[in-house]
């Protein structure tokens, strides 16, 4: 089915995820929408997130999409839920499929989970985790200047890495073999993490995980595009374009940010 898979975060940090779904099926339409305007959701209500995924969701849907993914951890941790009732489609979000890979890696069932103020406090991921194995030990931690950074481009320098140590001793001390990184920027500061942590701690992306997780769902529903024209990727923001294309290349890692349209969903 040549229908796209529609893609939404907060704002630039779910290219992370974007880039993984396009790598793993490069043949399939994807459009995805960036909350630019409105980011960052990490700091905010539970109630506002649910509203602005709401909002998302309901411009996407108007794109007649086959699929939808949460990109972002923090409106995957609260806002799925209200998504799942309202829309009669596949959403994926980015939680489940961290956690199941964390569980799947973990060799003595210490595992550690990073993200926003808002994920953390919604214990998303410790219930997924103990949903799925309850003797499972978790400790989590909110690093809200990690995406700050990233978006600064500040990803190997010695703030991050100061920040890092700093945010990270709780975890050190816990001493996790696992680390999730549940939010959408935390990829790009693999390197100083794993530094601050030493290489026996792995680092759990949910992007790849969420990717196996789409192609998963779309081949059992029968969804999975059957034509042979090439892809087409549109990318839609909030707020001004330039900013996004700019900072996205940083996260899309190779693949062409074209077709980026500004659009007013609120
Ligand atoms: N996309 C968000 C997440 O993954 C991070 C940025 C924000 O706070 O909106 O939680």
């Amino acid at each position: 089915m040549d229908k796209a898979i529609g893609v939404f975060d907060s704002g630039i940090g779910g290219l992370t995820v974007l880039k993984e779904i396009i790598n793993i099926l490069p043949k399939e339409n994807t459009i995805y929408l960036g909350d630019t305007a409105r980011v960052p959701y990490g700091i905010k209500s539970s109630d506002t997130v649910i509203r602005y995924s709401l909002e998302n969701a309901e411009f996407l849907s108007s794109k007649d999409i086959k699929l939808l993914v949460v990109a972002c951890n923090t409106a995957s941790a609260v806002g799925l839920p209200a998504l799942r009732d309202k829309y009669n489609l596949p959403i994926i979000g980015v939680i489940e499929p961290g956690a199941r890979k964390a569980i799947k890696v973990t060799k003595r069932k210490r595992v550690g989970v990073i993200g926003t103020e808002r994920t953390i406090k919604s214990s998303a991921y410790v219930n997924s985790l103990k949903g799925i194995d309850p003797k499972i030990a978790v400790v989590s931690q909110a690093c809200p200047l990690f995406v700050p950074l990233v978006e600064e481009g500040w990803t190997d320098n010695d703030i991050a890495f100061l920040t890092a140590k700093r945010y990270l001793h709780a975890l050190k001390e816990a001493n996790v073999d696992t680390l999730i990184l549940g939010c959408t920027h935390y990829p790009l500061l693999k390197d100083v993490i794993g530094k601050v942590l030493g290489d026996e701690v792995l680092l759990v992306d949910s992007a790849e995980e969420t990717a196996a997780e789409v192609v998963g769902v779309l081949r059992s529903s029968n969804l999975l595009k059957t034509s042979n024209k090439s892809a087409v990727h549109e990318f839609y923001v909030t707020d001004a374009p330039e900013k996004f294309v700019e900072a996205g290349i940083r996260f899309l890692q190779g693949t062409e940010l074209k077709n980026v349209k500004k659009v007013s969903i609120a």
